[in-house]
């Protein structure tokens, strides 16, 4: 979910929307905004829009919008949400505008607990209206919290486990006025928004961050963090608090980094941070050196095509500065000491999605060239199985995005079991390279596209650059060997340009297939990940069944799915440099021999090609273990083409999120 919080002399809501646009990605099933007003209102009420909102549904308890308007005269928060895309609720803020005031919080939703309808989208209302709650994550005993508001006749009106937050902060500031508060009491003695924050959080379990605004404080925003990702940006005279800092660019470059169980208030003039025991915290100020135009699609039909050419550079940017002229590899963000890599005697590579299959060619790489075992694991299925892990473990974390909850909780687990941690990554300042022991950084620059590209070759780019450096570390290699190496490595960025020039045919296929209801990808050695990773991005954008198989594995099973005219993609090594390349001739043979229609992505000059494909996808000549990096750009273009002409959100296809914060 994407969050965005405003203080400030401007309209928080036309901030608070232009930032979930460009938070959209974070998911999309849902939108709202909240905003404190101190105006008397023309009697819209609490909430805005028909059929939408907390107090719409029945049983509320003690919920009714336009009642609370009435109770505190001239203050009430406006609250407006619609399911489905911003632009829903950005039509609805268009024909009925929410009051001007500067204070405010928003949510873009990828629904965990409930359906996403009006009614469970955010932000969620307290039972007496005074406070507003947007939420990231999940509360896991939110079961048990909300027996224990109804106990206090407080009852739910949505599906969500973040409603009940809303209830439990209201509650604190009911009981602070009482005098009954202790924790984050102000100068009146009353326990404020922030206090109330603490008192919350501490009753909490699992993943969150929590933004809320208070009706009787419209001066500020209280956001909290434990698991889940949130920033403040500093800006003259306002503040903003958002998942990242795409939210808040175009206002200001600087932010600060929130630690783990920590409380933020942010006010026009002002930022306070706080553990969740109250003592004051120290953090970390840094600049964002984005270029606001990464942002941008730059005349491209989808954000993610534009990444696909990016590429090229992003793949550039990653080698820049690591390779020195005297012949050494240098990494030098890598914090673990030499001799500390010379002593592991395992690697084990965590990730999820595309980066898992970024990991899956590292490995090949990583064993060829260091003779270090490496095994590459889905992070959520390492994290829960009991891993044998050592002080002499290197267990290397792949995330773009840096947040991504199944892969930080792998790496908390690993560091407590005395495992080196080092991430690959690609967002400066996000949690999995803060709580890591190295970072490499991919520069890849943001990527907005919700189905990885970018991203995943740069990650191959990092793996390789490690594995590289490694094996200078250990010797496992002579530095003219791995000086043939970078060169190559340093050549890819042409040679993806290559491939990207002549895509003609890849787009044509994607023509030609748009209607068929499956489509398999055949690949061995790092042509098999290639194939995982083909088939992923089919059926994250199209819709339609893919897979990938080994095509050693194909005799043992999948070859009867192969029917006639059933398309199938086979990714083929280096011809003469490879001795798998003739075993992968021979399943190209088998496959046709039962009616396949073959895509064939092999060398330009492979003789065994024309009488097998009919279709040759021509790749430049590379070293097998780099292939990926060209291999896997004719797919990503096939797949975003193909949705195209299907119709679909290419950018934001249904049911997913660019960056999974809960497990
Ligand atoms: C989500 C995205 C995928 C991505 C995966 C891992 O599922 O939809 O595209 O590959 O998360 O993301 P990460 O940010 O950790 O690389």
């Amino acid at each position: 979910c994407g969050i965005v919080g405003y203080v400030g002399p401007a309209p928080a809501a036309d901030i608070i929307l232009a930032g979930l646009k460009r938070l959209e990605y974070r998911g999309y099933d849902s939108a709202g905004i909240a905003v404190v007003t101190s105006d008397s209102g023309t009697g819209s009420g609490t909430d805005s829009g028909t059929g939408s909102g907390t107090d719409s549904g029945t049983g509320s308890g003690t919920d009714s919008g336009t009642d609370r308007a009435a109770d505190r005269p001239g203050r009430r928060i406006e609250l407006v949400k619609r399911a489905g895309k911003i632009a829903n609720l950005a039509e609805v803020l268009q024909s009925e505008p929410m009051p001007a005031d500067g204070v405010g919080i928003g949510h873009t939703r990828w629904a965990t607990h409930g359906v996403p309808n009006d009614l469970n989208a955010h932000p969620h209302l307290s039972y007496d209206g005074r406070v507003a709650v947007v939420h990231n994550g999940i509360l896991e005993n939110h079961a048990l919290l909300r027996a224990g508001l109804a106990e206090a006749g407080i009852t739910t009106v949505s599906d969500t486990d973040t409603e009940v937050a809303a209830h439990l902060l209201a509650q604190e500031l009911a009981s602070g006025q009482d005098g009954a508060g202790a924790d984050g009491a102000g100068a009146d003695g009353a326990v404020d928004l922030a206090g109330a924050m603490r008192a919350v959080c501490n009753r909490l379990d699992g993943a969150f961050t929590l933004v809320a605004v208070d009706r009787d404080d419209p001066r500020v925003v209280v956001g909290a963090r434990r698991n889940s990702p949130l920033v403040v940006g500093v800006g003259d005279g306002e503040n903003y608090l958002a998942s990242d800092v795409a939210a808040f660019i175009d206002h200001t470059r600087d932010a600060i980094e929130l630690g783990q169980d920590q409380v933020v208030e942010i006010r026009a003039d002002g930022v306070r941070v706080t553990g969740f025991d109250g003592a004051p915290a120290t953090t970390t100020a840094y600049h964002v050196d984005w270029d606001t135009s990464a942002a941008q699609k730059d005349g491209f039909d989808w954000f993610m095509r534009k990444e696909i050419y990016e590429q090229p550079k992003a793949v550039a940017d990653t080698l820049l500065g690591r390779y020195d002229t005297d012949g050494s590899l240098r990494l030098d963000e890598l914090r673990i000491p030499e001799y500390e890599l010379r002593l592991i005697d395992k690697i084990i590579i965590v990730a999820c999605g595309t980066a898992f299959y970024s990991g899956l060619v590292a490995k090949y790489a990583i064993e060829h060239w260091t003779r270090i075992a490496c095994e590459v694991e889905l992070a959520h299925e390492f994290r829960y199985r009991d891993p044998i892990l050592s002080g002499r473990t290197l267990v290397v974390c792949i995330s773009q995005s840096g947040e991504t909850a199944d892969t930080l909780m792998a790496i908390r687990h690993a560091s407590e079991q005395g495992a080196r941690v080092l991430a690959i990554c690609n967002t400066n300042g996000s949690t999995i390279p803060r709580e890591s022991d190295a970072v490499i950084y991919t520069h890849a620059g943001p990527e907005i596209g919700v189905a990885s590209t970018k991203g995943f070759t740069t990650q191959l780019t990092a793996c390789y650059l490690l594995g590289l450096y490694l094996a200078q570390v250990r010797s496992t290699l002579f530095g003219d060997e791995i000086a043939v190496l970078m060169a190559e490595l340093e050549r890819m960025p042409q040679t993806i340009q290559r491939v990207l020039d002549e895509a003609e045919p890849v787009l044509e296929l994607a023509a030609d297939f748009a209607d068929q209801p499956s489509v398999l990808f055949l690949g061995r050695h790092v042509g098999y990940p290639v194939a995982l990773e083909g088939a992923l991005k089919l059926k994250e954008l199209a819709y339609i069944h893919a897979e990938g198989f080994a095509a050693g594995e194909l005799k043992h099973g999948p070859i009867a799915l192969i029917e006639d005219g059933l398309p199938v993609f086979v990714v083929v090594p280096p011809q003469g440099r490879d001795m798998l390349h003739d075993k992968v001739v021979s399943n190209i043979a088998e496959i046709r021999a039962r009616g396949a229609l073959t895509a064939v992505l092999a060398e330009e000059d492979d003789e065994a090609i024309p009488a097998l494909a009919d279709v040759w996808i021509r790749l430049p000549k590379v070293s097998t273990l780099l292939q990926p990096l060209a291999a896997i750009v004719p797919l990503q273009l096939f797949a975003c083409e193909l949705a195209t002409r299907k119709g679909h959100d290419v950018d934001q296809p249904r049911n997913l999120a660019k960056s999974v914060t809960v497990e």
